[in-house]
């Protein structure tokens, strides 16, 4: 099994040149969900997400020669300009983690600075956005010291690889329109251990579908999704909720390559209230939608009957709704959210978002 852990990406000079290397990588919404996994985030089915475009965080990585003298990693953070010591320490961690695979970490002092493009009290998850941020500056600072990734697809296949010890889900977000993550019977070169771009078996319509972000309440979840996770280990609905995400994943697929709105749609919809549901018969049970969550998603279902526009939502595991529907009926469903919907926001925000195309380094 492939594991990247390589001794050899140690710097014989300790008076290199400091450098900076900055990149922008997307969030992403999974259609169908990640949700269970064993062994050092290995998904336990595979999932597929849209890649997003409005919802990113910048990461800068600057790197010098260390001056300390100090032992393991070093890291300055900030975090939208000021100093974050939980968020530095939640770094300092992961860093140590991988080590073996970047041992040149512990020779430089780092400092990072990272930023959201979205409020961070809007209550979105960061973690795929900014994992695959800091996964693929630790790549080019590999690929500047030492030259080994200069082909993209090695590139990107590492860069997903270390998102992924981040934060499972952020592997995905390494791709442009869409990213599909887990062996699948019938996706040549898919793997547990990093996504794959999924793009060129998607129908154009899905290529430029739109995915809104309704913030149903701003406060932070109650349960990590770690700890989510972990609670499926003893839930009675695993297995076959397993053996669903598959099937559901084959019926995915056809509809994203015929351009099946409807389908992909119902199963979207399907997706987000299972994910909802093995939270809700988990032991401890919890509950993460809100009321107004249910609200909208009843205005959704009622709006799609009397007009028959495609419109179809999901949700990650929090409260807000991700709004999902084609090009071109935005001038139908902007408007529809304006006046429907946004009463039903904290602090009336929604973050208006659509499929994209992955990260870049700046
Ligand atoms: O990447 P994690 O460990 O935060 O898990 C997130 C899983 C979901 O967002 C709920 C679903 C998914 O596939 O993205």
């Amino acid at each position: 099994m492939q594991d990247y852990k390589n001794p050899n990406l140690l710097l014989s000079e300790t008076d290199f040149e400091p450098g900076k290397v900055l990149w922008r990588s997307p969030s992403n919404l999974a259609i169908v969900k990640y949700w269970g996994k064993y062994g050092v985030q290995l998904p336990r089915n595979p999932s597929i997400s849209f890649t997003l475009e409005n919802a990113f965080t910048e990461t800068v990585l600057e790197y010098a020669p260390r001056t300390s003298g100090k032992e393991g990693v070093q890291l300055d953070f900030l975090f939208h300009g000021e100093m974050n010591e939980p968020f530095r320490l939640k770094m300092v961690k992961f860093l140590k983690s991988i080590t073996d695979i970047f041992p040149f970490l512990n020779q430089m002092d780092l400092r990072v600075q990272s930023a959201n493009s979205f409020p961070h009290s809007a209550g979105i998850a960061s973690s795929a956005s900014s994992m695959s941020a800091l996964a693929l500056a630790l790549c080019s600072v590999e690929d500047e010291l030492f030259d080994t990734l200069g082909d993209d697809d090695a590139f990107e296949k590492k860069a997903s690889f270390v998102s992924r010890l981040g934060s499972g889900s952020a592997c995905r977000s390494i791709f442009g329109t869409m990213g599909l993550w887990g062996e699948m019977d019938g996706v040549e070169g898919s793997s547990n251990l990093y996504a794959l771009p999924y793009a060129d078996n998607v129908h154009d319509v899905f290529k430029t579908f739109h995915d809104d972000i309704l913030i149903a309440s701003k406060s932070e979840k109650s349960v990590s999704s770690r700890a989510g996770h972990a609670l499926m280990e003893d839930n009675d609905y695993a297995e076959p909720r397993y053996r669903q995400a598959n099937q559901r994943m084959k019926d995915l697929l056809s509809a994203l390559q015929s351009g099946d709105v409807e389908k992909f749609g119902t199963i979207a919809e399907n997706e987000a209230l299972t994910l909802h549901a093995l939270m809700m018969t988990s032991e401890p049970s919890y509950l993460l939608m809100r009321p107004n969550s249910l609200k909208m998603i009843e205005i959704i279902r009622d709006y799609r009957q009397r007009t028959g526009h495609q419109v179809y939502f999901s949700l990650d595991a929090g409260p807000n709704l991700h709004v999902l529907y084609p090009e071109d009926i935005v001038h139908e469903i902007r408007p529809f959210i304006e006046n429907e919907l946004v009463q039903y926001c904290e602090d009336e925000i929604w973050i208006p978002d659509w499929v994209g195309n992955g990260p870049v380094q700046i």
